[in-house]
């Protein structure tokens, strides 16, 4: 098992298979200028599947979620996902994307085993959309979804960010959409995690704003506190159901309490947390010809030294110097 010395025990495992993105979400990446990981330091696909491998059969993963920056970036992806459902146990495999390669890939990703995807959605205006992720590419998003629930990646769950000045207005419209169309709905809280670092908590919008938003025009509903488990959203019931929408407060109602996530880099390092400012590194063990057990063991001890919380209310908070891309959500 993966536990801490809080007694936390870590069964969901966060994959990040590259820091590159087609998109420049401005709360996640500079217009330009961030530096790629290279191509040397990136775990090869037999890598990554070995080490999941491990985490499955000896430190008791149960779920896996492939993020990037963007995975549909990655060339070996449907390859690792059909490696990974041939494991023993098999893990339930999710992934997080910009949704703009879905539509040329949800099928094969769905035939190869994956069972749902997290498509990041912010508005449903293509203008916003361009001023919030630098690029054009509104309608390849709304494809992308499209794609993902006719192949069976159910249920699609969106992920918005709402900005100041640019979406904070869009939360009702987002909600109505989501029921439109069957998507799930959950809004992410800015966190500090832009390679910019732009973020400020004044300059944020809160999970209280997004709540108000909401109820002028839902009527909203706490889902009893104890279905919150390890799942970091906040879930409301919307009027009356059976549509639920979702708020992931990291900055405001934080849920470090109930983790259950450890996360792999794309260039081999675990950390234990989003806002860890330390690393372990797996892949000099990798290379090495470490046994299974070893690399288990170097693993374990990054998990057992995970931190009470984020450490966002510290104020000796640091930004941890990895921004969101090279992390993984
Ligand atoms: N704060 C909150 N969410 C973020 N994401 C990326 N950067 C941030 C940030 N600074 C979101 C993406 C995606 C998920 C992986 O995390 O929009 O939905
Ligand atoms: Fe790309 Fe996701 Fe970062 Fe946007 S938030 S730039 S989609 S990695």
């Amino acid at each position: 098992m993966l536990i801490d010395t809080y007694g936390r025990v870590a069964t969901d495992l966060r994959v990040s298979l590259t820091d590159r993105c087609n998109l420049r979400c401005t709360y996640c990446m500079p217009e330009e200028g961030l530096q790629w990981l290279a191509k040397p330091d990136l775990l090869t696909d037999d890598e990554v599947v070995r080490l999941v491998d491990i985490a499955v059969r000896m430190l008791g993963i149960e779920e896996v979620r492939f993020t990037g920056g963007e995975p549909l970036l990655r060339p070996g992806l449907v390859g690792i996902v059909e490696r990974v459902a041939a494991l023993t146990p098999r893990p339930q495999m999710s992934l997080t994307t910009n949704g703009i390669g879905l539509k040329r890939t949800a099928t094969a990703l769905s035939a190869a085993g994956l069972d749902r995807v997290n498509v990041s959605l912010d508005t449903l205006r293509p203008g916003v959309f361009k001023a919030l992720t630098r690029r054009d590419r509104h309608k390849d998003v709304l494809e992308g979804l499209q794609a993902a629930r006719k192949g069976g990646l159910t249920p699609v769950k969106v992920n918005s960010v709402l900005m100041p000045g640019l979406n904070d207005d869009e939360a009702p419209d987002l909600l109505a959409w989501a029921m439109r169309h069957g998507y799930e709905l959950r809004f992410i809280e800015q966190m500090p995690l832009d390679a910019q670092h732009g973020w400020t908590r004044e300059g944020m919008v809160t999970a209280d704003d997004i709540l108000a938003s909401l109820r002028s025009r839902f009527d909203l509903a706490p889902e009893r506190a104890n279905e919150r488990g390890s799942a970091p959203a906040e879930r409301w019931l919307v009027d009356g159901g059976p549509h639920r929408v979702g708020v992931i407060a990291s900055v405001t109602r934080p849920f470090c309490a109930a983790c259950d996530r450890t996360r792999l880099t794309a260039d081999g390092q675990i950390r234990a947390c989003l806002f860890s400012t330390k690393e372990t590194d797996l892949r000099a063990a990798l290379r090495s010809n470490a046994p299974d057990e070893e690399i288990a063991g170097i693993w374990r001890l990054a998990m057992w030294g995970k931190k009470a919380g984020s450490g966002l209310d510290d104020p000796t908070f640091l930004q941890p110097e990895r921004s969101m891309s090279a992390i993984g959500g």
